[in-house]
């Protein structure tokens, strides 16, 4: 059920080659009889309130110049049928918008004090074809699009049709352009200054990256929702272990079960969930979620809930499917843990990023050294020229989190991984322990057992706030805690 997809603007309207075509006498009724659209609601969005900032501290780093920050275009999932939208993330941070708002817009910061307008394909009148003819934007295919005062109610940014952008930018001004967000607002950007400036458009990208560094309180309290609703979508995923158990492809049911939560409490998923029992928990990005699920076996759950603002949660927890950890999955656990609490003590105000690492790795690295495994000594396993110790743990301790689950990801070395933390930083915490099923190195009952543990840490001015603290981590309160779950 599709009817013609017109790119690259809504207006056309071929028609795809199993569909009639539309009559006059259906193009002359069609648009008679409807009850008038309300007036915009004046209702502003939350975010609207804090965007005027963002864009001003953006724009003092690019003095006279024009700075375009699309929201990116349709993506094609299958010949006619596209992903779910979801904005690019710097246009979503500088104009306040998420969920599915709004294709193919741009957001251009003018030289003046916050002087900027949004860009957009408002909603065509109901005699305009694209009405009942077009799947990607009319009305009768996707539901009423907001107008240009329906869209300045919503955001406080001056509007402007989509149609008019390419003359607007037309001038003398210097301009820079996010490249990657939308090729063809690229295209139309290099067009008009006559070259890809690609040096410029990269410290435009950064400047919007690094901007996202420290969260405002808007921010903080998204991410704080959004470790809620994962904590309540976790719950419900031990709550529906006992059927998943009993039934085959447990993995995806479960997946099945937090992707219901993600959607009800929030946007979606921040990132496609990793729901990996046994030894596929040693696969780091296990999303093929499709094993059946054994009680002797754990079970890792790296999952997170995005809310209709787009920021996201990013949780693991390592449960045990019978409800108890056997002796060596304890034994994992709890080398696990205590990585991740190293961990969490470094994440400290005016600390380097890389000491979070640090800390856990040596807590991690120690283990190993205890359990024989290291080929050489725990000192020449941790120096630069060792690193055997990634052969049970491959990836970092953390990264910044936000609107992207990997946030700020064009911010320089020097300001992320060679940085220093400070308040409202948002960082993930997450160490892990894997040992594959193949591993001839790993003693016997640790082979097949993975195990991630990772929380959202919020940097304060004296120290840290756990914002996934909900979860319980240590081991018994697991255990008590999927028993209580399951007596319920
Ligand atoms: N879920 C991906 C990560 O933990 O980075
Ligand atoms: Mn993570
Ligand atoms: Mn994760």
């Amino acid at each position: 059920m599709t009817a013609a997809d017109p790119r690259p603007g809504p207006a056309q309207t071929q028609l795809p080659n199993r569909m009639q075509a539309f009559s006059q006498a259906f193009a002359d009724f069609i648009p008679t009889a409807w009850a008038p659209y309300p007036e915009p609601a004046g209702q502003p969005l939350a975010a609207a309130a804090w965007t005027p900032q963002r864009r001003r501290r953006l724009r003092q780093q690019f003095p006279g110049e024009r700075l375009v920050a699309p929201a990116g275009p349709l993506k094609v999932r299958s010949n006619d049928t596209d992903h779910r939208y979801r904005p690019h993330s710097a246009f979503a941070h500088l104009s306040g918008l998420g969920t599915d708002q709004e294709p193919d817009a741009v957001l251009v910061l003018e030289p003046g004090d916050d002087d900027c307008r949004l860009y957009f394909h408002p909603r065509a009148p109901r005699t305009d074809p694209e009405f009942y003819a077009s799947s990607r934007y009319g009305e009768m295919w996707v539901g009423p699009r907001p107008s240009l005062a329906e869209m300045t109610a919503l955001t406080g940014l001056p509007t402007r049709d989509l149609s008019q952008l390419e003359e607007d930018l037309d001038s003398a001004t210097p301009i820079r352009v996010l490249r990657e967000a939308d090729p063809a607002v690229t295209a139309a950007v290099d067009r008009i200054r006559g070259r890809a400036e690609v040096e410029a458009d990269q410290a435009w990208a950064v400047a919007c990256s690094e901007l996202r560094l420290i969260k405002d309180d808007f921010e903080v309290a998204q991410l704080e929702d959004a470790c809620a609703a994962t904590a309540t979508a976790f719950e419900a995923v031990v709550a529906a272990l006992p059927q998943a158990l009993g039934g085959s492809r447990g993995e995806r049911w479960l997946e099945g079960v937090f992707g219901l939560h993600a959607r009800h409490l929030g946007n979606a998923v921040g990132y496609d969930s990793i729901v990996a029992a046994g030894d596929h928990a040693c696969t780091l990005h296990w999303i093929r979620n499709d094993g059946d699920l054994d009680r002797s076996d754990l079970l890792l759950l790296d999952a997170g809930v995005e809310l209709d603002s787009l920021y996201t949660a990013d949780v693991t927890r390592s449960l045990p499917l019978s409800g108890r950890f056997s002796p060596a999955q304890r034994q994992i656990y709890q080398a696990v843990w205590e990585a991740q609490a190293a961990g969490i003590a470094a994440a400290r105000p005016g600390a380097l990023f890389s000491d979070v690492h640090d800390a856990a790795i040596a807590v991690i690295a120690g283990h190993l050294a205890d359990w024989g495994l290291l080929p050489v000594s725990l000192e020449e396993a941790l120096s630069p020229d060792g690193g055997q110790f990634r052969r049970w743990m491959a990836h970092g301790t953390s990264h910044h989190l936000g609107l992207d689950v990997h946030d700020c990801a064009q911010a320089r070395q020097e300001n992320y991984r060679q940085g220093r933390l400070a308040p409202g930083m948002v960082i993930t915490v997450e160490p892990g322990l894997y040992f594959k099923a193949t591993d001839l190195l790993a003693p016997e009952p640790f082979r097949g057992v993975g195990v991630r543990i990772e929380d959202d840490i919020l940097i304060t001015a004296d120290g840290n706030r756990n914002l996934s603290a909900d979860l319980p981590s240590l081991l018994d309160q697991v255990e008590s805690w999927m028993a209580e779950v399951w007596q319920r």
